[in-house]
């Protein structure tokens, strides 16, 4: 599969980093490129339990929808990922999906697993909303972000974050951070592509 998976976090369907999202993968379609776009919030997940089972394995024993997302984390040429800021960092249902890649984390660097032997350099782009102009709640969501795309082997290329965006859907108020977002996704599906045929 030669798609941009694109991960929206927000629990609130239609709300402002969903539509950012949606720009920005309009975007990437305008460049030819495939989106599959997963919302965490229609999965069942649980939190990492940490019960290091994967240290001796490299895979996960917890059976739900996070089974379904190691093979598309896996394949896809590039990913995107969209959160509100909650309490100063990314949202706990984006985390929660991070934290359960503690697995290929012990696969990489410690058991060198095979099937974490993943194409490097595949971007990563960050999106992120918050009610509040402080810019250190959107520097402490890119952090992680950075974290996790270094950990699954995709390279960070660029972010954007929006702050002092509350109500639901107030982003349609700033037409220019829309615009933005699209122009990114364009931009971003010319780079995940610049090898490969686009689209499905
Ligand atoms: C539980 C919760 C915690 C929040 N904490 C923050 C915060 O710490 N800083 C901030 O700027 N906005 C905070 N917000 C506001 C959201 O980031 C803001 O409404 C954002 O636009 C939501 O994006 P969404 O529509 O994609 O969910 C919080 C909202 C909720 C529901």
């Amino acid at each position: 599969m030669s798609t941009i998976l694109a991960v929206s976090s927000s629990p609130r369907r239609g709300g402002n980093s969903e539509l950012l999202l949606q720009s920005f993968s309009q975007g990437v379609q305008k460049e030819g490129g495939g989106i599959n776009t997963i919302r965490i919030s229609d999965l069942e997940l649980s939190p990492c339990t940490a019960c290091d089972e994967c240290a001796a394995t490299g895979e996960c024993v917890l059976q739900d929808d996070m089974q379904s997302i190691y093979p598309l984390v896996a394949s896809a040429r590039g990913m995107v990922i969209a959160t509100p800021i909650f309490f100063g960092t990314m949202c706990a249902q984006l985390k929660m999906l991070i934290d359960r890649f503690q697995c290929w984390w012990h696969a990489k660097y410690r058991l060198d697993k095979p099937w974490v032997k993943l194409e490097e350099g595949r971007p990563g782009f960050f999106l992120c909303v918050g009610a509040l102009k402080n810019k250190a709640y959107s520097e402490s969501a890119l952090a992680v972000a950075k974290v996790f795309f270094h950990n699954v082997n995709y390279r960070f290329v660029d972010s954007l974050c929006y702050r002092g965006i509350d109500a639901k859907g107030a982003i349609k108020e700033y037409p220019d951070a829309l615009q933005s977002a699209y122009e990114a996704g364009r931009r971003f599906a010319v780079e995940a592509y610049k090898d490969q045929p686009r689209g499905r």
